[in-house]
């Protein structure tokens, strides 16, 4: 294999290319870029590796999600803080029903790049480029504004960074604090029901704390704050490459045999490629191939890294493409992102499982349970159904249960507003319904409270599996 550099991606064919028509504008945009500092910290991707290592091991979950596509527009503060509580709400909710730590990972700050089935559409009568996202074009519907804008790749990195920096200190000023997860805006929009299990969990966690003071532990450190990391799809590779620096090692990382001198080995490298413009980037499933220009770039990067999979991946071409990412095998680095449909995960995840689990990799293996099950309406409406979502979601953890391997986490799209893309839930959204609120710009999301309720329902497999555990011992 040639050596990897930054840029050695563009020696290979690429899927989903973006073609300029303004090649000094694309210039002067990433040598702008070249010159910012790092969006993340290495210290923050390798305390994210060590999370995803535990959840490769079964001791820890990951709650994956946000929006299909981010806008500019989104980094707004009511935005912002109703996503993020949300997660907060649903991994709260996690913990409590898979009894487990819970790693937030949020699709922000970032995910602003698009695949599309096609690169042109027609809009009334007139051809044009698709939408590919906020940092590509535009989504006005005229021929000008979807003509992709390379000054749009260093907006990006700015709005990236002011939601990072509002997602940070609001963190850091006690936003997720235990002490108060009713605070966090249970919405109106919430049912009874949901309402009545959150508030018991909640009143559960108030115990805990308050018994954890009475006997003298102090709760005021280590319950204030959470991390939140953030993540994207690693699609538009020369922005990628541009916040893609060489950095010194978090010192964990290059003395982690405490008896060895700390000295630069083949395994433990003194500083190495990290890209910087989120903690967890990921392959789209159609960008995954295994000669082509993304696994190259993301063969050398130190990040965690998720690759998608669906129906048109073989066993053996996953497992190739795990020996090329992850040559050293380090557990918990890359995440398999599983993406096949309700109708279609029973016929697909078990090879995928046998194959890596023979290869020796010890990957982190999560369920997206909503690239599968997207359908049009009659009307032509783009939607997913609730049911849907947690069939596959349900028999995920089934499969990975059979084979002994650990279903990991969730992957989901959702946002924090109250609007109608998905159909189903408890509070029965319906195929008329979804001209309500249909507010999304590429996939339908869950709503507050669809994604709440899935929460529960999947806290409550996490039950059910272990009251089974208990009685067949
Ligand atoms: C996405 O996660 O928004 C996406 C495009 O997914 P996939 O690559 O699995 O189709
Ligand atoms: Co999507």
């Amino acid at each position: 294999m040639d050596p990897w550099t930054p840029s050695s991606w563009t020696s290979k064919p690429i899927k989903q290319d973006v073609i300029y028509n303004d090649d000094k504008g694309v210039q002067a945009s990433l040598a702008k870029l070249q010159n910012l500092p790092p969006l993340v910290t290495t210290q923050e991707i390798t305390n994210l590796k060590k999370s995803l290592k535990n959840v490769a091991l079964g001791k820890a979950f990951v709650l994956q999600g946000g929006d299909c596509a981010e806008l500019f527009d989104y980094c707004n503060q009511d935005v912002i803080e109703a996503k993020v509580k949300l997660l907060l709400q649903m991994s709260l909710v996690l913990i409590w029903g898979a009894n487990k730590p819970v790693v937030r990972i949020a699709r922000i700050a970032g995910q602003f790049a698009k695949p599309r089935s096609s690169p042109m559409e027609v809009v009334d009568g007139v051809e044009m480029p698709s939408f590919r996202g906020d940092n590509i074009n535009g989504f006005d519907a005229t021929p000008e504004s979807r003509n992709p804008d390379p000054s749009r790749l260093v907006s990006a990195y700015f709005h990236s960074a002011a939601t990072l920096n509002y997602l940070r200190a609001s963190l850091s000023s006690g936003l997720a604090d235990l002490h108060s997860p009713l605070d966090w805006g249970l919405g109106h929009v919430i049912t009874p029901s949901i309402k009545e299990n959150y508030e018991r969990i909640v009143s559960r966690v108030k115990d805990a704390l308050r018994f954890m003071q009475t006997v003298g532990i102090d709760t005021d450190r280590g319950v204030e704050t959470v991390e939140i990391f953030t993540s994207h799809e690693g699609l538009l590779l020369e922005y990628e490459q541009t916040l893609t620096r060489l950095l010194k090692n978090p010192s964990s990382e290059s003395t982690h045999n405490a008896q060895a001198p700390v000295a630069a080995t083949a395994t433990t490298p003194l500083q190495s490629y990290y890209a910087t413009s989120a903690h967890f980037l990921w392959i789209g499933d159609r960008t995954r191939q295994l000669d082509g220009a993304h696994i190259e770039f993301f063969r050398g990067i130190a990040n965690p890294i998720g690759i998608k999979i669906g129906p048109s991946m073989t066993p053996d071409e996953l497992v190739r493409i795990l020996d090329v990412v992850n040559p050293t095998r380090e557990i918990g680095k890359v995440t398999l992102i599983s993406r096949y449909g309700a109708s279609k995960i029973a016929q697909y995840l078990p090879a995928h499982i046998a194959a890596v689990q023979a290869s020796g990799h010890l990957p982190v293996w999560q369920c997206d349970p909503m690239h599968g099950n997207t359908q049009s309406t009659p009307s032509g409406i783009k939607t997913r159904h609730f049911t849907d979502i947690l069939s596959e979601l349900r028999q995920a953890l089934e499969i990975h249960r059979a084979a002994g391997s650990f279903l990991g986490g969730m992957h989901l799209e959702l946002t924090g507003e109250a609007v109608t893309e998905c159909v189903g839930g408890a509070a029965g959204l319906t195929e008329e319904g979804l001209g309500e609120r249909y507010t999304t710009f590429c996939d339908p999301r869950l709503n507050e409270k669809q994604a709440l309720e899935l929460a529960f329902l999947v806290a409550g497999f996490y039950r059910d599996m272990d009251e089974e555990g208990m009685n067949s011992i």
